[in-house]
Formats: structure tokens, C-alpha cells, sequence
């Protein structure tokens, strides 16, 4: 709850004065009044370091807590001093953060995807970028890049492998990162930005994966790309949004052209913009526990995000990495053959492991008017999803809400099972 990060600013010492000088800063940062003893004006600033409880009858723990080094600000360095000194202005901002503390209960496990969504994006900008200095976007080129890239340039291959790996390790993390939070009702009072925010994440994501998919100018993405967009042209304005997309009635060098720079600014750029916004609350809102585990004392203590929380993040994101170089390594994508607009599409298209649950509904409805049907479900179960924070009432009110619970179950099967139908009938 919010309430971790509310006292931390309501602890974040209202009585010491504001710097007058940039250079008073320095000093007071520096330890220049020492504690008399330790913990104690730390105690004395926060009040009392006693379990209080909310109105909302929400447990609310210490702020302050006994500093077991009471002294280490006199040690900071010569180097963190002089910035301190530059930017005086954010020292509240990190006596804030040194505050924030994540709870630890059984369920705890679950905060770690977040922060793997985030390492496997950050892999693919480095990577990304790196792939960036030998591919050419163009029907004439595109293909033959990627061979180079993959056989001639040194690590080429493992660079690409990466790149491919890490955008499905990316999307994966997302959804466990999306159906965790749902189960554990975080979207609710006053996380509604998050959830929402973390949507738009998602959406942006799956929109790396689309565009994406077709930069090798494969044969495979080539057809996968024209059934889908052919799809949302039966959507009232799809027509006219796909041909914005396409660069003209059908795929051709200039989709590739289109899917490259929204693949490569307008999506990096948005996604990166949402981010922000996302791990900002992050940080002001803190990290909630689910409904009703602080009244069952179900919570076992805190601990800080800083550098506790984050350098267990930092073990989680070390065997990411170590999985994703296994996976690179050992089970390459492929590159196919170069695309052919003159040539059949091939048997057996079908688009990336993300869409399979939709693609499979747009099977099973088949009938005529059934695509329309298909997309205005799509549609309108997106936007009972984004909404759920503003719907269910009850778990803002810090009540449980078993419906919600099984919308989430629901919608989880919906994309467990139908996955499941296309990889049994086409396989991986
Ligand atoms: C690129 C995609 C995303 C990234 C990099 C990302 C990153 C993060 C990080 C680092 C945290 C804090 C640690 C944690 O609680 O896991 C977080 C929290 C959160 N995220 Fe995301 N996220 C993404 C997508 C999503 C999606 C798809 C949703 C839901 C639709 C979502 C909803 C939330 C919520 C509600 C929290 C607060 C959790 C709490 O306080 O208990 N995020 N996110």
C-alpha cells in the first residue's frame, strides 16, 4: 500500500530546515549534527517508531526504524559530497528512496518479475542497437543483413539470438508480471496509474514483437504479416489504419520500411515515456501486500527497497541472463528464406506465441461476420481489463473480491488453452 511510502514522506524529517545555501546542504548532508546517540533523532523527527493504524484500519509500519550505523553519513565520499552539493535538490528525493521498503510475506516471490520485464527490455536496447549497425531496411537488403549479420560479423549470431530470445523472454515476463499483480489485487486504491500504465506496457510490447517480426524479410513473417493485417480491416476505420500501416494496399518493402521505424523510434520512445510513468509510481506509491495480509499479520517484516530489495532483483536478473545466453546458444532461431510476394504463402502461418489465443478465436469463429465478431470481443475484453481498478469496488475498499478473481482465472485460461490448441495443431 501506499501508505509504506506515505509515511516515508511524513518521515522525512518536516523539521529539518531548508538548505539556505546550496553549500548548507552539504554540510547538513555531511553529518554535521551528529545523532547524540544512535537512532535517537531519528527517533525524535518521526515521533514515535510505533506500529500505527490507518483509518482504513490498514496496518502501517515503522517509518523510522533504528539505524544500525547511525554515523556512516559522515563518510560520504569526496565525490557523492560534491554532488550532493550540485544537486542539493534532490537530497529529499533520496532520504525518500532510502526509506521505501517492500513487505515480505508468502507471496513475495511474485515482485520479482517486474523488475525481470524491465532487465530483458533494457537487454533489448543494447542489443537492439548493436543489430542496428549492420541491418539495412529494405526489400532488397533486409534479408541478406540478417544472413550476414547471423554468419559473417564476429558474435553476430549471439547478438541476434539475444535480441530474439530476450523479445519472447520480455513479453513472457510481462504477462506473469501482469497476472501476478491482478491476483494480488495491486491495481487497486490508489495503484489504478499503475495498472493502467502497465497495460499500455504491454500493448507496446506486443507491438515491438509485430513490427519486429518482420525485419528478416522471411518468407514466414511475410505471410504472417499480411494475415495480420488483413484482419482489423473488416473493423470499422481498420481498412484505412491498415493501409496507413502497409504503405499501400498490400505488404511491400514499404511495410518494412513503416514496421522498422515504429520498431525502432516511435515504440522505443513510447514505451521508454509509459516506463517512466510506471516505475515513478514504482517508487512514490511504494509496493502493496495483498488484501488483508497485514491485519492476519501475514506480512513477516520489510525490508528496503534500497539496497536490499534491488540487489535481490539483481540475483534474479543474473539468472535471466544466464538462461537467455543458454537458449540463444542452444536453441537458434532460424532465418528461413527470403520473402517472395509472388511466391504461395507457405502452409502452416501463423503469428508469434503472444497472439496464438486470438489467432485461435478468429479460427473457432469462422462464420460469416465471425472476424468482426472476434475483434469486437478482443476489444471490448481489453477494456474491461485496462478498467478492472475503477470496477472493482471491493478491493478498493480492502475487501476481497472473489469475481474479479475469476475474470482473472478466466482470462487466463482463455490464453492458457487456446495457446495450447495452436501449438498442439501446428506445433512451436
Ligand atoms: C514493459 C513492461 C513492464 C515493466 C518493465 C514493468 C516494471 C515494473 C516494476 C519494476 C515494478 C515494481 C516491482 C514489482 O512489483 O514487480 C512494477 C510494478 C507494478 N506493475 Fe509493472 N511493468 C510492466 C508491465 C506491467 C503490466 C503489463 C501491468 C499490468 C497490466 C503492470 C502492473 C504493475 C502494477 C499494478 C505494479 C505494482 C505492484 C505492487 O505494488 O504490488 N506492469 N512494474
Amino acid at each position: 500500500m501506499a501508505e509504506n511510502n506515505q509515511n516515508a514522506m511524513a518521515g522525512s524529517d518536516p523539521a529539518k530546515p531548508k538548505p539556505a545555501v546550496p553549500g548548507a546542504a552539504k554540510q547538513a548532508a555531511s553529518g554535521a549534527a551528529k545523532p547524540a546517540a544512535p537512532g535517537a533523532a531519528k527517533q525524535a523527527a518521526s515521533g514515535a517508531a510505533k506500529p500505527a493504524v490507518s483509518n482504513s484500519g490498514v496496518y502501517k509500519p515503522p517509518v523510522e526504524r533504528a539505524d544500525s550505523n547511525p554515523y556512516k553519513d559522515s563518510r560520504i565520499s569526496s565525490v557523492s559530497a560534491w554532488f550532493q552539493e550540485r544537486f542539493y535538490v534532490m537530497l529529499p528525493v533520496i532520504d525518500y528512496l532510502k526509506k521505501k521498503e517492500v513487505p515480505k510475506h508468502r507471496l513475495s516471490f511474485w515482485y520479482y518479475f517486474g523488475g525481470l520485464t524491465l532487465f530483458f527490455f533494457l537487454i533489448q536496447i543494447i542489443t537492439g542497437l548493436l543489430l542496428m549497425q549492420y541491418y539495412k531496411p529494405t526489400e532488397a537488403e533486409a534479408f541478406a543483413s540478417f544472413v550476414f549479420i547471423q554468419r559473417e560479423i564476429s558474435f553476430g549470431w549471439l547478438i541476434r539470438q539475444i535480441h530474439a530470445w530476450s523479445a519472447n523472454l520480455m513479453v513472457l515476463m510481462a504477462f506473469i508480471h501482469m497476472f501476478s499483480t491482478f491476483f494480488m489485487k495491486s491495481y487497486r486504491k490508489p495503484r489504478e496509474l499503475m495498472w493502467v500504465s502497465g497495460f499500455v506496457l504491454l500493448v507496446l510490447s506486443l507491438g515491438f514483437g509485430f513490427t519486429g517480426y518482420l525485419l528478416p524479410w522471411n518468407e514466414l513473417a511475410f505471410f504472417a504479416t499480411q494475415v495480420g493485417t488483413e484482419t482489423p480491416k473488416v473493423a470499422p476505420g481498420g481498412a484505412f489504419l491498415v493501409n496507413i500501416l502497409r504503405g499501400g494496399e498490400e505488404v511491400s518493402g514499404e511495410t518494412l520500411t513503416r514496421m522498422f521505424s515504429l520498431h525502432v523510434v516511435l515504440l522505443p520512445g513510447l514505451l521508454m515515456l509509459v516506463l517512466s510513468a510506471h516505475l515513478l509510481l514504482v517508487q512514490v506509491l511504494g509496493t502493496s501486500a495483498p488484501i488483508g495480509y497485514k491485519e492476519s499479520g501475514m506480512i513477516k517484516g520489510y525490508e528496503k527497497f534500497f539496497p536490499t530489495f534491488l540487489a535481490k532483483d539483481a540475483i534474479g536478473w543474473i539468472i535471466g541472463f544466464v538462461l537467455l545466453v543458454y537458449l540463444a546458444a542452444v536453441f537458434p532461431w532460424g532465418i528461413g528464406v527470403k520473402a517472395n510476394a509472388l511466391n504461395p504463402a507457405p502452409m502452416g502461418i501463423k503469428p508469434e506465441w503472444y497472439f496464438w489465443a486470438q489467432f485461435q478465436l478468429l479460427k473457432d469463429l469462422k462464420f460469416e461476420g465471425g472476424e468482426l465478431v472476434a475483434i469486437a470481443l478482443i476489444t471490448v475484453g481489453a477494456l474491461v481489463w485496462i478498467l478492472v481498478p475503477f470496477i472493482d469496488f471491493k478491493a478498493s475498499r480492502e475487501e476481497k473480491s472473489p469475481i474479479f478473481t475469476m475474470l482473472g482465472l478466466v482470462f487466463l485460461a482463455f490464453l492458457l488453452i487456446n495457446t495450447y490448441r495452436v501449438l498442439a495443431e501446428y506445433g512451436w
